[in-house]
C-alpha cells in the first residue's frame, strides 16, 4: 500500500490545470450503455474510479479504449446486464448503469452496495423511482433484479435531492414512453452536464440543473461525443491548499459559477479568489479566519468539501462551527487532525473547530476520500512530517495529487511498498 509522506511549510505558488470531473464522468459513461454505437467521453481525470467504471462496462461486453483524457465505449455489444458485487463494493456509483440497463435492454441485475465508511446510504430512492416508471424489482442474493418491457414515464418526487438517483432515473426516463417529471432532482452541475450529454444523444430533456426535470422519452438514443466539466471538488481542494500555505495559486479550467457556496465561504475566511483572463487566482496574504459552514445539497457548501475545510479552520484565527447535513459518519478525519494537534469538538454531527497556531506532523491513516484530502491539506502546514497512508482513497478521486501539488512547490512523495 502507498503512503505519502509531506514536509510541512512550503508556500505553495504557480499554476496547475483542473481536472475533468469524477463525480461527471461515472454517471457519461454509464449513459454510453443508452446508445447502439461508440460514444466518446473527453476530459476524463485519469483515476481508480474511473478504470473501475470501464470494467464494469467490459464486464457487460462493450468495448472501451482509453487514450489520455479520452475514453470511447461501444455499447453495441453489450449482452450481459449484471454488475457484480465484486465491483460494486469497491464503487457504489456502479449502481448508475441500473437505470440505462433496464431503459435500453429491459432487464438489469446489480448488486446492492453495502454500508460505506461515511453513512448507509442506501439506494431506496433509485429503486422506488424505477418502479414507478413500471419496473418489476426482486432483491435476490444482494441484487437487485429489475425487469421491465418498456419503462413508462412517471411523476417521481425524491424524499431528498439524491444525486445517484436524480441520474439513474434521469438516463431511465429517456427511452421510457412519455412524460417523467422528477421533483426536488438534485441540481448539481454534474447533473447538468450529463443532461447535455443525454440531449447531444437525443434526449429531450428540460429543468436539468433546477429542483425540476422533465423528460419527454425517445425511442432510441445515437452515440454521442461529450467533454465532461471540470472537477468542482478537486478545484476547491487546491484552493485551500493555497490558502492554507499562505500561497499564490493560478488555477485554470475552474468554473467559478459552481463553486458559489466554497468561494463565499473561503472568502469568509479572507482567502482571496479573483477571476483573471488566464484562470482563477487564489491566495492568502493576511489572517485566516474562522468561519461556519453547514454541509447541503447543491447549491450549498458540499459535504464533499467539508473534510477539507476541517482543515483550514484548523489553522484560522478563532472557533468554527462545521455541521454535516448529507452523511451521517462523515467526521472520520477528525480524530487524524487531532492527532496534528488540531483543537476539534464533535457533538452528533457538529464539529467545533478552534484554530490553533500550528499543527504538527505525525503518521496518520486515510478513512476515505475526502478525509485523505484533509489530511494532506493539514499536512502542507503542519511542522515537520506527516504520513498519510492507504493512499488508495486519494487515488479513487484525485488525479496525481502530489505531482501537482510538486510542482506548486510542495515537498510531497509517494512511497511505494
Ligand atoms: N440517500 C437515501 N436514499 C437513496 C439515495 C440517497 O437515503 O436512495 C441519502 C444518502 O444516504 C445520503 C444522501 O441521500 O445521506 C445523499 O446521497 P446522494 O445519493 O446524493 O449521494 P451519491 O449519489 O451516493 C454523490 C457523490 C458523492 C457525494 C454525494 C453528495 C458520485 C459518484 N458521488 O453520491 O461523492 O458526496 O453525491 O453530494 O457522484 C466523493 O466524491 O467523495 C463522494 C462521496
Amino acid at each position: 500500500m502507498d503512503r505519502l509522506v509531506v514536509q510541512g511549510g512550503e508556500r505553495l505558488r504557480g499554476e496547475l490545470r483542473v481536472s475533468g470531473a469524477k463525480n461527471a464522468t461515472l454517471p457519461v459513461l454509464a449513459a454510453a450503455i443508452l446508445a447502439d454505437g461508440v460514444t466518446t467521453v473527453r476530459n476524463v481525470p485519469e483515476l481508480r474510479d474511473i478504470a473501475t467504471m470501464l470494467k464494469l462496462l467490459e464486464g457487460l461486453g462493450a468495448g472501451t479504449v482509453w487514450d489520455h483524457q479520452v475514453i470511447r465505449v461501444d455499447a453495441s455489444t453489450i449482452h450481459k446486464f449484471v454488475a457484480a458485487y465484486d465491483l460494486v463494493r469497491t464503487m457504489r456509483a456502479s449502481v448508475v448503469v441500473l437505470g440505462p440497463l433496464l431503459a435500453r435492454f429491459g432487464r438489469a441485475q446489480v448488486s446492492l452496495p453495502g454500508g460505506c465508511a461515511i453513512g448507509a446510504r442506501p439506494i431506496n430512492l433509485h429503486l422506488k423511482g424505477l418502479e414507478a416508471m413500471g419496473a418489476r424489482l426482486e432483491l435476490k442474493g444482494g441484487y437487485v433484479e429489475a425487469k421491465a418491457k418498456r419503462l413508462r414515464g412517471a411523476e417521481i418526487y425524491l424524499d431528498t435531492p439524491s444525486v445517484g438517483a436524480t441520474e439513474n432515473l434521469l438516463m431511465a426516463a429517456t427511452l421510457a414512453r412519455g412524460r417523467t417529471v422528477i421533483e426536488n432532482a438534485a441540481r448539481e452541475p454534474e447533473i447538468a452536464d450529463l443532461a447535455a450529454m443525454l440531449v447531444s444523444m437525443g434526449a429531450d430533456i428540460h429543468g436539468a440543473g433546477t429542483g425540476v426535470i422533465t423528460v419527454e422519452g425517445v425511442a432510441a438514443l445515437k452515440a454521442a461525443d461529450h467533454a465532461v466539466i471540470p472537477d468542482r471538488i478537486e478545484a476547491g481542494t487546491f484552493m485551500i491548499a493555497a490558502a492554507i500555505t499562505r500561497g499564490d495559486v493560478l488555477l485554470r479550467e475552474c468554473v467559478l459559477g459552481h463553486m458559489d457556496a466554497i468561494v463565499g465561504k473561503l472568502r469568509e475566511a479572507g482567502v482571496e479568489i479573483e477571476g483573471e483572463p488566464g484562470g482563477v487566482r487564489v491566495r492568502c496574504r493576511g489572517t485566516l479566519r474562522a468561519a461556519d459552514a453547514r454541509t447541503e445539497p447543491y447549491p450549498g457548501f458540499p459535504t464533499d468539501m467539508q473534510a477539507q475545510f476541517m482543515a483550514l479552520m484548523a489553522v484560522a484565527e478563532g472557533q468554527g462551527v462545521i455541521t454535516e447535513t448529507v452523511f451521517e459518519n462523515r467526521f472520520m478525519h477528525v480524530s487524524e487532525l487531532r492527532r496534528l494537534g488540531a483543537d476539534v469538538r464533535c457533538t452528533g454531527s457538529t464539529a467545533v473547530v478552534r484554530g490553533v497556531e500550528h499543527l504538527i506532523g505525525a503518521p496518520t491513516m486515510a478513512t476515505d476520500l475526502r478525509a485523505s484530502a484533509c489530511l494532506v491539506l493539514a499536512g502542507l502546514v503542519a511542522r515537520g512530517e506527516t504520513e498519510i497512508s492507504r493512499v488508495y482513497h486519494l487515488d479513487r478521486g484525485y488525479e496525481s495529487i502530489e505531482r501537482k501539488l510538486r510542482k506548486l512547490g510542495a515537498d510531497i512523495r509517494r512511497i511505494t511498498e
